[in-house]
Parts: structure tokens; sequence; C-alpha cells
């Protein structure tokens, strides 16, 4: 090669190596969204004669049904039709693991909302209306309630399950301190903004069309064909976008895809399930709350020697997506420390409420959550700066390296991060200050906190971890790009779709992605645990990089050259000196009957898991962060404030910083909510009575500190994952434990910080009140 042609290559080499990743794209859809004319389930224009479905629910915790009269629903204007258990056809149960999760109930109600009957009419109103005339009898059964109580009568949806390593027991009796108690965080509402909704259409010759908001399209089509006892080829499951699903649609979009598709085929007419928000909030589970009882032995210095920790989760009345978020509790519990020795048992407690499921970290939030907060109060026993006593404890690089289930930690950056966040916020300055404030305000009292994070990143049931995609290039240089992820806000197509354009080296705007399609890519997993750019992204750049391969191998046939030679750079071929638009390479190609589409398919290597142990190598690798908080509580009514947050966050090399700031953001928020604000409620009776935005608060616009610093941390993976990036989903969610503590370290300070508050989470007002006055009434106040 000429010198001339070898610079022209070295340039179109550089212009390949700032690719399509890395920037700073707006979300494939973010002008539909804001225009209004992106198109969720229900925005799919209705074909004729199509009917909406709503559903009866049982009024009562437990209970048999001894009676059901429908002949009111029956008769109320516009009803075609009622359904009940015995009208399903197949399998009447939707459970994703364990088959305990009927879809209608069939002798026994085991919660307040649970399904009983359908109901089909003419409008989604008349649906709704009718489903209010039933008259059911029942016999009421006792009902369990809540988790302690589910733990003291060891009621239960699946075994218990322990990680033990050494002797925490022992430990902690030899320990110069020791901290013993109990905790309890409550669950949170997954609020995604479209609620549930199915739109099924029934097709020729025994098919169905199921349009359906999910995060687990596979998993839709396989219960459906069970709900219909039918074969999964019968059954299409389409998902464009969700308007949001935080895990409240991984497993629980299944009742109203099976259900629309029973109804639909039976009538043999399009049939529409969309749940309005109470009826959501009433059936489908929500994050688990979490109670905890703790014994902790630590040194003179606070390390943390020993512990045994017992969790009892509200699984709710079905075992759904429980054990996954137990294990991720129990995995999570962890946090960035060290444990030399630990007991850590879950128990996945059986109560009669909605049966709860995955939400934005899987339980891995809920496992963490108990550590912070015991650190804090190794801290204040020891009168040292949390701080340190986080540092002192800290996962080390090459020796205090090892998970109490067993993985070696070799990627490590919580040092380097912790640095330069404290720097970067100022915090030991900021400390000083808010002592002296605190000393000099009687109502206003601020506190101060800083949390790390470290998440694991795969499913542990090594099979999940597989994804496909189809990249189809046309002959005018287009791409479209299909792979098995949903989109539900997150940017994972964005993010695939710059990974489909770096390895063509196009533009952004010459690729687009098409819904995610049950007919397209096959034995798909739910976008889920944050592995949806990991999976889907390589994926595409495996199917990418066999079409690029191939056009080069043609390219260097007609136009000379070798076809490792041959660059794809600036939606251009650079090929033996010369530079042809790709859209010409591409019809070139397809003239000489070039495969110009092709599947991809990735699977993460070496994920081990045993479960009776608990114990393998769970995790590809881990994000990190660390945030810190600053906030003002009033002392009299409880009232708080979030003055300040900074946070910095690990996602090795972004793909899409833009994307990944607003999911450290969203996660941050939303975390906050849960520990803060969002309250579940149920009555004595079962009920729950928060099941609207009118009695549930989800943080507000106003609820966002005004100096809000979000920044990434400069890394890059160690494993090889796309673009060495890391995934961003849920990981953030785990960095508002810094409001938290720092809504305790305010309360402490009531009491000059040596007496612990009695502060469950969420912190709400009420709360934070009730700590006060307990730490004012035993006459600490300064
Ligand atoms: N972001 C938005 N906007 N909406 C969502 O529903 N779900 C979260 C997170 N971020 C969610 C979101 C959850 S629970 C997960 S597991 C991941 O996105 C899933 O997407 P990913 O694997 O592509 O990150
Ligand atoms: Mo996310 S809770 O894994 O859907």
């Amino acid at each position: 090669m000429n010198t001339q042609v070898e610079a022209f290559m070295q340039q179109a080499r550089e212009a390949a190596d700032g690719r399509a990743t890395g920037k700073s794209l707006p979300h494939e859809s973010a002008i539909l969204h804001v225009s209004g004319e992106a198109t969720y389930t229900d925005d799919i224009p209705e074909l004729v004669g199509t009917l909406h479905a709503a559903i009866g629910m049982s009024a009562k915790a437990h209970a048999r049904i001894v009676s059901m009269d429908l002949d009111a629903v029956r008769r109320a204007p516009g009803v075609v039709d009622v359904l009940t258990a015995r009208d399903i056809p197949g399998e009447n149960n939707c459970g994703p693991v364990v088959h305990d999760d009927p879809l209608l109930a069939e002798d026994v109600v085991q919660y307040i909302g649970q399904p009983v009957f359908v109901v089909v009419a003419g409008s989604h109103d008349a649906a709704r209306r009718a489903a209010r005339l039933a008259t059911i009898g029942y016999e009421d059964l006792p009902a369990v309630l809540s988790p302690q109580q589910a733990k003291a009568e060891q009621s239960m949806v699946l075994p218990p399950m322990k990680l033990t390593r050494g002797d925490a027991v022992k430990a902690i009796e030899s320990a110069p301190n020791r901290l013993t108690g109990t905790f309890e965080c409550n669950g949170q509402e997954q609020f995604y903004l479209e609620g549930q909704v199915s739109y099924a259409v029934p097709k020729e010759g025994m098919g169905v069309h199921v349009w359906c908001s999910t995060q687990h399209p596979s998993e839709m089509q396989a219960l459906v064909a069970h709900a219909l006892g039918w074969h999964s080829h019968q059954v299409l499951v389409e998902c464009r976008r969700m308007g949001g699903g935080f895990g409240g649609k991984e497993s629980q979009s299944a009742l109203f895809a099976c259900l629309s598709a029973v109804c639909a085929t039976r009538l043999r007419k399009p049939v529409k399930l969309r749940a309005d928000r109470d009826d959501d909030m009433m059936i489908t589970g929500k994050r688990h709350g979490f109670y905890y009882e703790y014994d902790l032995g630590y040194d003179a210095d606070g390390r943390i020697l020993g512990v045994t920790l017992d969790m009892t989760l509200r699984a709710g009345f079905s075992a759904d997506l429980s054990e996954a978020v137990a294990t991720r509790a129990v995995c999570h519990f962890d946090n960035a420390y060290y444990v030399p020795e630990v007991e850590i048992s879950a128990l996945c407690g059986k109560t009669h409420t909605q049966s709860n499921t995955a939400f934005r970290g899987f339980g891995g939030p809920q496992g963490a959550l108990m550590m912070e907060v015991l650190i804090d109060m190794i801290a204040r026993k020891l009168g040292r700066d949390a701080l340190d006593v986080r540092r002192l404890n800290f996962y080390g690089t090459s020796d205090r390296n090892i998970t109490p289930y067993g993985q070696i930690v070799v990627d490590n950056i919580l040092d380097p991060l912790v640095d330069q966040l404290e720097a970067e916020s100022d915090y030991r300055a900021r400390r000083q200050a808010i002592i002296a404030f605190n000393r000099g305000s009687r109502v206003l009292k601020r506190g101060l906190s800083l949390t790390p994070v470290k998440f694991g990143i795969s499913f542990n049931v090594p099979a999940f971890n597989q994804a496909g995609a189809l990249v189809h290039v046309y002959r005018d240089g287009s791409v479209l790009v299909n792979h098995g992820g949903t989109e539900m806000g997150q940017g994972l197509n964005t993010k695939v779709a710059q990974v489909a354009a770096a390895e063509l080296g196009l533009d952004f705007s010459h690729v687009r992605v098409t819904a995610t399609d049950t007919s397209k890519i096959a034995n798909t997993s739910a976008t889920a645990a944050s592995t949806g750019s990991d999976l889907n992204g390589k994926a595409a750049q495996d199917a990418a990089v066999k079409i690029r391969r191939r056009l080069a191998r043609f390219a260097a046939g007609k136009w000379g050259g070798a076809p490792d030679a041959v660059v794809f750079a600036d939606s251009h071929v650079f090929v033996n000196g010369r530079r042809l638009p790709f859209a010409e390479v591409v019809d070139a190609a397809y003239w000489g009957q070039v495969q110009l589409w092709s599947e991809g398919f990735y699977a993460t290597p070496g994920i081990r898991w045993d479960k009776a142990t608990m114990s393998g190598k769970p995790f590809y690798y881990y994000a990190y962060g660390a945030a810190v908080s600053e906030v003002v509580i009033d002392t009299l009514t409880g009232e708080w404030k979030l003055l300040r947050a900074d946070a910095l966050h690990d996602v090795g090399r972004s793909i899409n910083p833009a994307l990944d700031i607003g999911q450290v953001e969203g996660a941050f928020i939303q975390g906050m909510g849960w520990l803060t604000m969002e309250e579940l409620v149920w009555n004595k009776e079962g009920r729950l009575m928060t099941h609207a935005p009118s009695t549930y608060k989800i943080p507000g616009v106003s609820d966002c500190p005004a100096v809000f610093n979000v920044k990434l941390f400069e890394n890059r993976n160690v494993k090889d994952t796309i673009h060495r990036s890391k995934a961003v989903g849920e990981p953030p969610l785990l960095l508002p434990f810094s409001v938290f503590n720092a809504i305790r370290d305010a309360v402490a300070s009531v009491a000059g910080y040596r007496r612990e508050p009695q502060l469950n989470a969420p912190a709400t007002p009420e709360a934070i009140l009730n700590a006060v006055m307990d730490l004012r009434g035993a006459g600490a106040a300064p």
C-alpha cells in the first residue's frame, strides 16, 4: 500500500475509533416522548370490534369462596361475557417459577385485590362498572398480614435460605463490642406511569397476537400458551416500549397478557385489558418490605468481626420472584464491606397480601440497607465519623476481597472513587460546619452522610444470561436492529443502536430499532437485573460484525486489498484507497449475492451458582458508586429537605453518558422515595389503603435537591463487556442510602449523637418526628 493510502486508512481508523458510542446522543424516542407521539400499548389504534376487560377482585385477605353470584355483572349494560377460573382453557396459573399464582382464584382467595373473575364489555368504563356488581360469599380463614407474623407462624412461600462463612456466633461473642436489635423497611410500589396493559387479537388458525407492556415478552408468550393450552408458536407477543417497568412488568404483566388472550380467543374478538391505577395497585406486587434481626460484633476501631442477620421478606401470597429477590438480598448485605464471619438467613414470609415481585435492585437494596444502617450505628457508638468506619471495612484489593458467597472481588475501585467524591463534595469541611450549625440551632438540624455501593451484575441462573439480535441492512444502506431486550425508558434501544452503528461505521441516524417481538428473537430473558445493554448490546454487535465481515470480504474482492484493511467509518467504506458511501457498497454487495442481514448471539461466560450452599460466582462483575447527601430536618414537625446531593457513579466506559446520568439521577430519586416518603399501608383486614397517588406519595420535582451533582467515574470494565461499559439500571438506586442515613444523622444530633434514633424506612415526617420526640423525651436534648 502506498503512503497516501496508508495515511488515509489511519485517518479512517481514528474516525472509526471515536465512533457512535461514548456520545451523549438523545434517547431514540426522546422527541416522540415529549411530543406525545410515542405509541404505548393503549395507543395502538383499536381494531373494529375491540372489547374491553376488567377484573373483579377479592374483598377478603384469606377466605373460602362459598358462593358467587355474577348475574348482575352479566346483566350490566354493555357486558358481553363473564369468565371465572373454570373458563380458563389451559392452566389457570401464571406463576413464573413455582406454579402457585392462579390467574383467577378457584375456591380460596389469598389477598384483598386478588382477581376472581373477568368481565368483558363494549367499553373500558362499562366493564369496570359491571365488575363491581358481583355478590361473593366468603368464609373467613386466618390471615397472615405482616412479615413478623409470618416469621412467628413460620408461614412461608419457599424454603428458608442460609449463607454461612466461618463461625459468626463465636466471632460476635468474643468481639469487644456488640450491636443487637431489629430494623424494618417497607416495600415500594413500582408506580410505572403506564399501568399494566395487554391487547390481544385473535389470528387465523388458532393464533393470537398480544401487544403487552412487559419486560419479558418470551415469558408472556409461554404463559399465554399455557393458559390457552396451546404451543408457543401460536402466540406472538410484542412490545414497542413501556412507560416504565421498574421490575413490576417482569413477571406480573402475565396476568394481563393471559386474561386478555383467554378472552380474545374465546370470543374471537380483540380484547384489551388495561388496569386502572387503583386496580393495578390493588392487584400487583411491589418491592418486598423486610424485617431484620441482627447481631453484630466489632472491634475498638469499628472493624466488623462477625454478623448474624435474619431477614424476613413480605413475599405476599405466592412465590413469584421471591427466591431470586431473597438471594440477591443475601448476596448484597455485604455491600462494599468485607465481613469475615457471617450467618445470613432469609425467609420468604407468606403474607395474605399482593405477591411481591421485582423492583429495581431486586432485593439488593434491602440487603445492603441494613449494612449501611449498622455501620452508622457502629460509628455513633464509637464517636467516629461514619466515613472512617466505612473505609476501615471496605473490601481490599489483594486481601479481604472474598465475598461471603465465595466470589473474589477483582474490580474493586471503592477507595479511589470515594476519595474523589469525598474531595469534590467537600465532605470533611461540611461535616464540621454541620456539627457547628446543629450546636447553634434548636429547631432545625442538619445531617450528612456518604454511602457507597457495590452491586453485582448478572442473573445468578447462568442460562438467563443470554441474548439474541437480528440486524438487517437494506439495499439503501439503512439498518434495522431487533433484539430481545425491552425498552422501558432506560435507553436500551438507543445504546443497542449505537453499538450497531459503531460496528458498521455509520452515523446513528442510519439505524432504527423496532419493537421487541417473540417472532423475531426466540427464548429471550427478561430485561432485568440491569443486564439489558450488556446482553443485547453484545448480541447486536455479534450480528453487525458478521455483516461487516461479509461486506469487507466482498469489497476487497471487488476493489482490491485485504479484507482486514477495509475500514467502516463516517458512513463510508474505505477500501484500497477509495472512500465509498456505505449505501453504494451495500447495493453492490446485494448484486453480488451477499447476505445483508444476520443474527447475533451472546452468553455471559463463567457464571456459577450453587443454591444449596449459596456460593459460587453469581456476578460477571460489580458496578460501584457513592453519594453524599445533606439534609435538614424540622424537629417540631418532622419535615425534611434534601439540600444537596453529590453522586459519583461507575458505569465503566459509558456507551451514552447522557442516558447513564439520567439513570443515576432517576434511580437516586426513586430510591429516596422508597426510603423517605412512599408508604404502603395495609389496614387490619389486610386492605391496601394507599392504592392511588392521593394517598401514596412518590417524589415530585420539588423533592429533588437544589444542588444535585451527578458525575460518572472515569473507568473501563476489566471484563470484556460491550465497549467496556457497565450496567447502570439498578445500582444507583442504592445511592440515596446517604439520604436516609443523613436523616438519621440529623435526628441523632438531637441527643448529641450519643443515642441511636428509632427510625425505620420510610423516614416519613411522622416517623422522623416520633424519633426526635423519643430522643428528646429521654431528656437528652442539648
Ligand atoms: N429506567 C426507566 N426509565 N424506566 C424503567 O422502568 N427500570 C429499571 C432500570 N431503569 C427502568 C429504568 C430496572 S428495574 C432495570 S432492571 C433496568 O432499567 C432494566 O434495563 P437495562 O437492563 O437495560 O438497564
Ligand atoms: Mo429490574 S427489578 O431487574 O426489572
